[in-house]
């Protein structure tokens, strides 16, 4: 026999004998516990999960993937398992499950075995692929500046809103608010994040940056092409353009960093990267650190600023309801506080989470056997063995949609349902737990903003797209559509 066919044979010996003894140890582990097994997802590849892959790879490419697993979670409860490129998996919409894994149980899980290493190069290490000690220090540069008293930057918000407000068209024409919200808050965030703002709804936007933004839409999608294959598989993706790309990326954000830490005591405060520089003066954490975070800033509020424009053209009535509780803060000034006692205000903005969260799901592989409280048992009520490497899927996207805690009209986008409702882990827009979004104060902060400014502005909305919403989990989950509407000057 050669050594061709002997080689790889001994490697399936070897694959088949871990399988073995993993699946011994685990049904001795669950025995043990008094745990019961989850549903299994049926699958044609139940032992490396290849059929997985293909399936989970198709529905994130065209946008599919939540609704895929809501139906599956429809047909095998709030708690599944399955195999992923020969990873056991654990699916769940299961709020007690989900605050064990995020909170409860915070240190029986991690996020760098998943993330960790992938596209380092592009990356480094960060707020978004560390646990333990380095995400805690990672926390520890931006939480100053997000945890300042009813921090929301309105006066640099307020210059770029009256920018944006010059793009409405107020001859009755249809245009698409999507685009312009990204490009506000593109240019709020960079002016946040770097001190320069990048201009992009004013015609002298820099060269500089256009090149930086190009560049970082073309790297996030090889990264993501990386995330897929994971730590060892990524060698494979070899392209050219990615690297270069992710150089312009780091000669970008390492003239802004230099700029930081030169300025010594003339850093501004409203100036994330300044503000970091206090605590740090490395320069590759630096840009390490501030590259994480624009990650977020890029998609986040204008997502959902623009997911609450597609329903409010879609719903006079709440729109009559909201501007007349805009209209009650006649020509005050918008402050934190005010724009916070805005009861409807806030269940709009809830619902809309609720129905569109930014992100759909988030993942952790378990980093010893441990418990799950549910998922075991012909009712599911029964916990359920962990057994480490486990790879759990949250499904924030499923969990606001469990008709147990909602109601029956959970697919109906009902601002009023919040008049009754005090979620805790049944609502987690920010996801929850220790790493809870930092900016989310912020967030929500700038987007009440927007939303008054705008409604004072404009006394009527109509939509002018019949469409539905068409997911795209590409930059947070947004309408591939856009939303087009009419605004009617007041
Ligand atoms: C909106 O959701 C948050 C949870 O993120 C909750 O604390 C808050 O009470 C909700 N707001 C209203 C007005 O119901
Ligand atoms: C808007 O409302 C409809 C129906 O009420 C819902 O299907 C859709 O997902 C909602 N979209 C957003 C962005 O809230
Ligand atoms: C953006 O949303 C995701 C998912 O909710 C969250 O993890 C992240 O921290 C958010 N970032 C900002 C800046 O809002």
């Amino acid at each position: 026999m050669g050594l061709a066919f002997a080689l790889p044979l001994a490697a399936l010996l070897a694959f088949l004998c871990k399988v073995l003894y993993s699946s011994l140890s685990n049904r001795n582990g669950m025995r043990k516990n008094g745990c019961s097994a989850p549903p299994k997802l049926p699958q044609k590849d139940p032992v490396l999960g290849l059929d997985e892959f293909v399936k989970w790879a198709r529905a994130m490419g065209d946008g599919s993937i939540i609704r895929m697993f809501r139906q599956r979670h429809e047909k095998l409860g709030k708690t599944f398992q399955g195999v992923m490129l020969g990873t056991n998996q654990i699916y769940t919409m299961d709020s007690k499950n989900i605050q064990t894994v995020l909170a409860l149980d915070f240190d029986s899980y991690g996020l760098e075995p998943l993330r960790g290493g992938v596209g380092e190069y592009l990356v480094g290490k960060g707020i978004q692929t560390s646990d333990g000690p380095f995400h805690k220090y990672s926390r520890s540069l931006v939480r100053p500046t997000f945890a300042r008293n009813n921090f929301a930057n309105f006066a640099s918000l307020q210059r770029h809103v009256d920018e944006f407000m010059g793009h409405i068209p107020r001859d009755s024409s249809t245009f698409d608010i999507q685009p312009l919200l990204q490009r506000l808050f593109l240019d709020e965030g960079t002016e946040f994040l770097f001190g320069e703002s990048a201009k992009s709804l004013s015609p002298e936007s820099p060269q500089e940056m256009n090149e930086f933004l190009n560049a970082h839409e073309y790297a996030m999608r090889g990264l993501s092409i990386r995330l897929q294959l994971g730590k060892t598989l990524q060698v494979l993706h070899q392209d050219k353009k990615w690297f270069e790309c992710c150089r312009v990326i780091h000669r970008f954000l390492d003239r802004h960093v230099y700029r930081a830490l030169e300025l010594q005591e003339m850093r501004d405060k409203s100036v994330l990267l300044h503000e970091m520089a206090r605590v740090t003066r490395d320069p590759l954490d630096l840009r390490n650190q501030i590259f994480h975070i624009f990650f977020d800033v890029k998609k986040n509020i204008s997502t959902i600023v623009s997911n609450v424009f597609f329903n409010l053209s879609r719903h006079p009535k709440a729109w009559q309801k909201l501007r007349a509780e805009v209209l009650e803060i006649g020509d005050d000034e918008l402050t934190v506080d005010v724009l916070k006692s805005k009861i409807y205000l806030r269940w709009v903005v809830n619902e809309t989470f609720r129905i569109m969260p930014l992100a759909w799901a988030t993942a952790r592989l378990s980093l010893r056997d441990t418990l799950l409280p549910h998922g075991g048992g012909p009712k599911g009520t029964e916990p359920i063995f962990v057994p480490k490497g486990t790879r759990i899927l949250v499904n924030w996207a499923a969990l606001h949609m469990d008709r147990d805690y909602w109601g029956d009209d959970v697919e109906e986008w009902r601002p009023e349902r919040w008049q009754d409702k005090k979620p805790t882990w049944e609502f987690l827009p920010f996801s929850g737990g220790p790493r809870i979004c930092v900016a989310q104060q912020l967030a929500l902060s700038q987007a009440y903003y927007v939303i008054v400014r705008l409604m004072r502005e404009f006394k009527n909305i109509e939509s002018r797209d019949s469409r539905p919403f068409d997911t795209t989990t590409r930059l947070g989950v947004s309408n591939k559509n856009g939303v087009k509407i009419v605004l009617t000057p007041a």
